[in-house]
């Protein structure tokens, strides 16, 4: 795969899953804008880890709209396009449904949302206008295995992620006449920090029994689907949802 002379915007690349995704198209020789929301010394370091000269920080939080419509505007007005967008940004928090206040549920369902979905719709958005301006693109949307399998702890996460999903495979249509190809990636447990802060010890040895391989993915192998349903030739698998999570959990 040669993303040579390719403009790639990725929403959340400061660490995990972004950061290995930002790593290996700067490697397939891609120009890289790294979306990042607080952490500038995290997106600093990513920074520099990147091959190549040609990439930037943009920092902006995707969960507010307004952000969304200035993060485009602003990785335009600077590589001139926008070729493939990666809207890789979520966050997961706990809601048990027999632990928590009203307010902490109803906060946690809004906060989910806003990040996990409005920000993905929104960022489809203005992406896919800039992609039509200038003959089309790719988008990729990072999913979750939760969305096929429930999240008990989290139920928001799994909603916002079969949600993300629909709505990726019903974009894959209304765009596919403006040549912009939508991929899905869903991965299980990966070695990042949103799976280091939300796993107990115990949930961490369940989980690495999930699985035939004995572990968890790690990001560059996420990396790797999303470079694939970014290239060129992956045009036709648009709608796809692939799976990268060791098996552990099989959907007919
Ligand atoms: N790790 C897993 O086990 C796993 C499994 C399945 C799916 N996923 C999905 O994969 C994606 C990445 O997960 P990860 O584990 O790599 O996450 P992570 O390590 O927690 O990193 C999250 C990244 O997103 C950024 N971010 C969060 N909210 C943002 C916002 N509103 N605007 C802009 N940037 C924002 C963070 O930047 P700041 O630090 O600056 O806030 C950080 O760069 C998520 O969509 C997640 O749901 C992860």
């Amino acid at each position: 795969m040669n993303f040579k002379n390719k403009n790639v915007l990725i929403t959340g690349a400061s660490r995990g899953i972004g950061k290995a995704t930002a790593i290996a198209f700067a490697e397939k020789g891609a120009s890289v804008g790294i979306n990042y929301r607080s952490n500038t010394e995290e997106a600093e370091k990513t920074l520099v880890e990147l091959t190549g000269e040609e990439h930037r920080l943009f920092q902006y939080d995707v969960s507010k709209k307004e952000d969304t419509k200035a993060l485009v505007e602003d990785f335009v007005a600077h590589y001139g396009q926008l070729d493939v967008l990666v809207n890789n940004a979520g966050i997961s928090i706990f809601h048990k449904i027999d632990e928590v206040d009203f307010d902490h549920w109803t906060n946690a369902w809004e906060d989910t949302f806003k990040t996990n979905l409005f920000a993905v719709s929104n960022m489809c958005y203005w992406g896919a206008k800039a992609m039509m301006k200038t003959g089309g693109g790719n988008i990729v949307n990072i999913s979750s295995r939760g969305a096929f399998r429930g999240e008990p702890t989290k139920p928001a996460y799994g909603a916002s992620k079969a949600a993300l999903n629909a709505m990726s495979q019903s974009l894959a249509k209304a765009l596919a006449p403006h040549k912009i190809y939508i991929g899905v990636v869903a991965p299980g447990f990966t070695e990042t920090e949103m799976a280091a802060v939300t796993l107990t010890p115990a949930e961490r040895e369940n989980l690495l029994r999930e699985s035939p391989f004995k572990r968890m993915a790690q990001p560059k192998e996420v990396a790797h689907a999303v470079l694939f349903l970014a290239s060129e030739g992956a045009a036709y698998s648009s709608g796809t949802i692939i799976d990268v999570n060791g098996a552990s959990y099989l959907r007919s």
